[in-house]
C-alpha cells in the first residue's frame, strides 16, 4: 500500500510534488483551503494515473488542523508512508509594519502545523518498512532577510528542525529530507505581494516540475537536503562563507530597496 500526503497541493510546487507521487504509483491526500482547485488536481491525477486522489480542504493556519487531518486518516484508514509538508507562504513588509496576526498565521502554516502533523503522523510512518518525510524550506533561509524576516527564519527552523529530526530517527525507517528551494515559478511571490519582484525572479526562477523531482529524488534516496539549481547551490555555500553583515547588506539591497513607499517608515 502506497500512500502520501502532500500539503499545498492545490497549486505551484505542492501539485507539481502530488503529479510526481502519482507518477510513482502513490495514492494520495492533497491538503490545502482552495477546495476547488484540490478537486482539479485530484480529478487530474485519477484521469492520468492509476491511483486514488483525495482532498482535504482546511486552513492550516487554524491550531486545530494538524489534528483535523491526522482524524482524517484514521476515519479513512488512509496509512500514508510519505508526508510532503510542502504548504507555506511569505508576508513581504517590515516585522512592525506587518500585522501581527498575518505574521503568526504565516508561521503557524510553515512551522506549527508543519510540527504537530509531523509529531502526530510518526506512528503511522512507523508501520511500514520505509517511510519519508519531506519538509519545504527556502534558499531564503540562508542569510538573514530584511522585509521577510519572520518567513525566512521560518525557513531557518524548517532546515534545523529537518536535520535534528533526521537524525534522531537515524535508526528507524524514516528518513527525513529539506527540499531548499530558490525562486520557483509558482504563485508564491503574488501571494506575498512582491510583483515588483518578479522581473528579477524570472531570471532564476525554476519550473515546480523539476524542483519537485529533485526533491523527490533525494527524498526517496534518504538525502539529507537537497538544494535544485546550481546557483541556489552556490549560494549555500557562499552564505557560509561570507560574514552575515554583509549579506545582509545584499538581501536588503533586493528586497528592501523595492519595498513599496507604503510600506517604508
Ligand atoms: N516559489 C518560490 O519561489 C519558493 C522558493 C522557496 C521556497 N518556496 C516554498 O515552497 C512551498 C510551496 O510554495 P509555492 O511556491 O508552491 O507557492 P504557491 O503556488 O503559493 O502554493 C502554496 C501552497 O500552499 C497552500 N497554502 C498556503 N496557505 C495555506 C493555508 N493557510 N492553509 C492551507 N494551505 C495553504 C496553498 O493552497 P491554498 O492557497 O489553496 O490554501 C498552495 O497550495 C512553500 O513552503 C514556500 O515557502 C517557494
Amino acid at each position: 500500500m502506497k500512500q502520501a500526503i502532500v500539503t499545498g497541493a492545490s497549486k505551484g510546487l505542492g501539485k507539481a510534488i502530488a503529479f510526481e507521487l502519482a507518477k510513482k504509483g502513490y495514492d494520495l491526500l492533497l491538503v490545502a483551503r482552495s477546495e476547488e482547485l484540490l478537486e482539479n488536481t485530484a480529478t487530474a491525477i485519477r484521469q492520468n494515473f492509476s491511483v486514488k486522489a483525495s482532498t482535504l480542504s482546511t486552513d492550516l493556519s487554524k491550531p486545530e488542523a494538524a489534528t483535523v487531518l491526522a482524524k482524517w486518516c484514521d476515519q479513512q484508514n488512509f496509512q500514508p508512508s510519505v508526508l510532503v509538508n510542502n504548504a507555506g507562504y511569505a508576508c513581504w513588509g517590515r516585522f512592525e509594519e506587518l500585522t501581527w496576526e498575518e505574521q503568526q498565521a504565516m508561521l503557524q502554516v510553515n512551522v506549527g502545523t508543519l510540527l504537530a502533523l509531523t509529531h502526530l503522523l510518526i506512528n503511522k510512518l512507523k508501520q511500514h518498512p520505509k517511510a519519508y518525510i519531506l519538509n519545504v524550506a527556502s534558499t531564503s533561509s540562508f542569510q538573514p532577510l530584511p522585509t521577510m524576516a519572520v518567513y525566512s527564519a521560518s525557513k531557518v527552523f524548517v532546515r534545523s528542525f529537518s536535520k535534528s529530526l533526521r537524525y534522531e530517527l537515524r535508526h528507524t525507517n524514516i528518513s527525513v529530507t529539506c527540499l531548499t528551494p530558490g525562486p520557483v515559478d509558482t504563485e508564491f511571490i503574488t501571494r506575498a505581494g512582491m510583483e515588483v519582484l518578479k522581473p528579477t525572479a524570472k531570471k532564476f526562477e525554476m519550473r515546480p516540475e523539476v524542483v519537485a523531482q529533485k526533491g523527490l529524488k533525494a527524498m526517496f534516496n534518504r538525502k539529507a537536503e537537497v538544494i535544485p539549481g546550481f546557483p541556489n547551490f552556490l549560494s549555500g555555500i557562499l552564505s557560509n562563507l561570507i560574514p552575515d553583515s554583509i549579506l545582509i547588506k545584499i538581501a536588503a539591497g533586493i528586497y528592501e530597496k523595492v519595498l513599496p513607499s507604503r510600506k517604508v517608515k
